[in-house]
């Protein structure tokens, strides 16, 4: 029988994919996990798209390096608009058998479950939007599909400050909803990794008639159905519970933020990526 000795790579710009992990560890409790957080040079959804993909593959090298046979791009902002390229030539030329998945599609492909009226809303990070990932996956999954996106770029730092409870950023946050609201869309995406925090808030604002997708789940749900599908990669992975947690940056913010995005305090160790 062949060993089982592959991890699960998880990747994020900072500490806003713990909850994506945090949602994967619950659904999937049984395999070795190892996060990386490149919290040193987040947040990553204001920067350039050569900048994205330059970090992106240096966090690819590091988790291949650390055992991982296949890695969840868990930020939005790497999977919008690095994760394609990556895929297209970095992967086949450097690691050929490995794969990554990311977080946008299976964000897609719940929102195309959900819609009746086709009229699907995506809010995001502004280096998302501008990647215009979201809209083109969509419109090639069903063309008849329009979608509206808005970037939110002052929601990562109300909410990394613990401020996404205030009355300015409900303010805030009803200033980029209205928007969607007004585009009668029955479906909203909120895609980044920390705009969970701010789903009951989002729910309220946009009414009932709004189906809001958050990702934690969702993603959960793809990888399980994902490894069914895919024995080769499986039959490889490490069965026993365990995370390793690594940080580009390691600070009392990062220890504190991190607690809240996992659910649970957690130990780190720092690394550097290059
Ligand atoms: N993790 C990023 C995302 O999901 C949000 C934080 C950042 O901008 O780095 O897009």
């Amino acid at each position: 029988m062949k060993q089982r000795t592959k991890s699960i790579g998880v990747f994020d710009s900072g500490f806003g994919g713990l909850a994506i992990l945090k949602e994967v560890v619950k659904q999937l409790p049984d395999y070795h996990y190892v996060y990386l957080g490149d919290n040193a040079r987040s947040p990553y959804g204001s920067r350039s798209m050569e900048t994205v993909y330059k970090f992106s593959t240096q966090a690819v090298d590091f988790l291949f390096a650390h055992d991982c046979e296949l890695i969840i791009f868990a930020c939005n902002t790497a999977s919008a608009d690095a994760l394609r390229r990556i895929q297209q030539t970095y992967l086949p030329k450097k690691y050929p058998s490995k794969r990554i998945l990311g977080v946008v599609v299976p964000a897609l492909e719940e929102a195309l479950e959900r819609t009746r009226n086709n009229r699907v809303g995506v809010l995001a990070t502004e280096g998302s939007v501008a990647s215009g990932a979201f809209s083109r996956e969509l419109h090639k999954m069903n063309s008849k599909i329009k979608t509206f996106q808005q970037p939110a770029p002052l929601l990562v730092p109300l909410i990394e400050a613990g401020e996404h409870r205030s009355r300015a950023a409900q303010l805030i946050l009803k200033n980029y909803l209205a928007p969607l609201l007004r585009k009668n869309i029955d479906t909203l995406i909120l895609g980044c990794t920390h705009y969970g925090h701010l789903e009951r808030q989002i729910k309220c604002l946009m009414g009932k008639r709004v189906q809001v997708v958050s990702e934690g789940s969702v993603v959960a749900r793809k990888l399980a159905d994902y490894l069914e599908r895919h024995q080769e990669i499986e039959s490889k992975l490490f069965r026993r519970p365990r995370i390793d947690f690594y940080s580009t940056d390691l600070s009392e913010r990062f220890q504190r933020l991190g607690a809240v995005f996992f659910g649970k305090p957690i130990r780190t160790q720092k690394v550097e990526l290059e």
